[in-house]
């Protein structure tokens, strides 16, 4: 039987409302992602081909893979390997099988829709599983260690790629109107993620080595890009903005706010599109953990 009392219309409303703004979240993220691997593609490239790995892996699980930045790197370094990319995100995963089609690599990709948190889905016994920038969004990343270890072949590894913090990409003292007005966005977001986002940053070394893992290298690596840049950089530094803004729009000042909305506004002559000076300053840091 069908509710149609003024509760479940309501309700009904709320669940559209909460879905629409799921998927314009997850439209914005997906933007971030696939700029972030095209601007990173080289420093993902060196990530992979450090991994401590003899014999090709033939089966790599990407753990919260999103829209596949490492899903494709890693088909093309290991060449005779499958991926299997999981994610919560039923729009990356779809995005991310997209672009599998159109690249030709459809048959050497499997999607599993799974939030990690609730339910361990059956992923087969992979030789190499990758997870980047994904581990500190679980809400119980020792549980999910538990599990990678419990999954993983007798030998095999689990790569776990994290980041400091977002990227920078204005000189210090920038804008002229309001210098250093990016790091106050930093500060300002920080607080946000301390209570959104409580394990970024956490010591997954020291977690590794507790869960049973033995950690075989660990590197650290510092990217900084431009200028000059491509129109690429811009485009990443302007939906990096975009996003944090609305992280941060209730702890800046209106001054800082006014200053950051002329950096997003496309047609004016502030636009952080029209800036020359742009970089990507960040740190992604790497742990290698053997399955003993
Ligand atoms: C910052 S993105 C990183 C995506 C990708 N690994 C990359 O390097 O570009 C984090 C991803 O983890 C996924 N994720 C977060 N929590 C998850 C969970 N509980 N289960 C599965 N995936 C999750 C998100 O949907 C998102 O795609």
């Amino acid at each position: 039987m069908t509710d149609t009392s003024p509760r479940a219309s309501h309700d009904h409303e709320t669940h559209a409302a909460h879905q629409h703004s799921a998927d314009h979240d997850a439209d914005g993220q997906a933007e971030i992602l696939d700029l972030d691997a095209e601007v990173l593609a080289e420093y993902i490239d060196s990530i992979t081909a450090w991994l401590p790995l003899g014999a090709g892996p033939r089966h790599i699980v990407d753990l919260g893979c999103g829209t596949g930045a490492g899903t494709f790197a890693l088909l093309q370094r290991f060449p005779h390997a499958k991926v299997t990319a999981v994610d919560t995100s039923t729009s990356h995963l779809h995005r991310l099988l997209e672009k599998a089609r159109t690249e030709g690599l459809a048959d050497r990709v499997h999607t599993v829709q799974a939030d990690l948190d609730a339910t361990w889905p059956d992923l087969g016994t992979p030789e190499l599983v990758w997870a980047s920038a994904s581990m500190h969004h679980m809400a119980d990343p020792d549980r999910v260690l538990r599990r990678v270890r419990d999954t993983l072949a007798p030998g095999g590894l689990f790569a776990v790629v994290e980041l400091a913090g977002f990227p920078r990409f204005l000189p210090e003292d920038a804008p002229e109107d309001r210098p250093g007005l990016e790091e106050r966005c930093h500060a300002a977001l920080d607080g946000h993620h301390a209570e959104h986002v409580p394990h970024r940053g956490a010591d997954w070394g020291s977690m590794l080595t507790a869960t049973g893992f033995t950690v075989e290298a660990e590197r650290t690596i510092t990217v900084n890009i431009g200028p000059p840049h491509t129109g690429t950089v811009g485009r990443y530094a302007l939906a990096s903005l975009r996003r944090m803004r609305s992280g941060v729009a209730r702890t800046l000042t209106a001054e800082d706010l006014t200053a950051l909305d002329h950096l997003l506004d496309t047609d004016s002559p502030h636009s952080i599109l029209r800036r020359g000076d742009l970089t990507v300053r960040t740190e992604r840091t790497v742990w290698a953990a053997r399955r003993a």
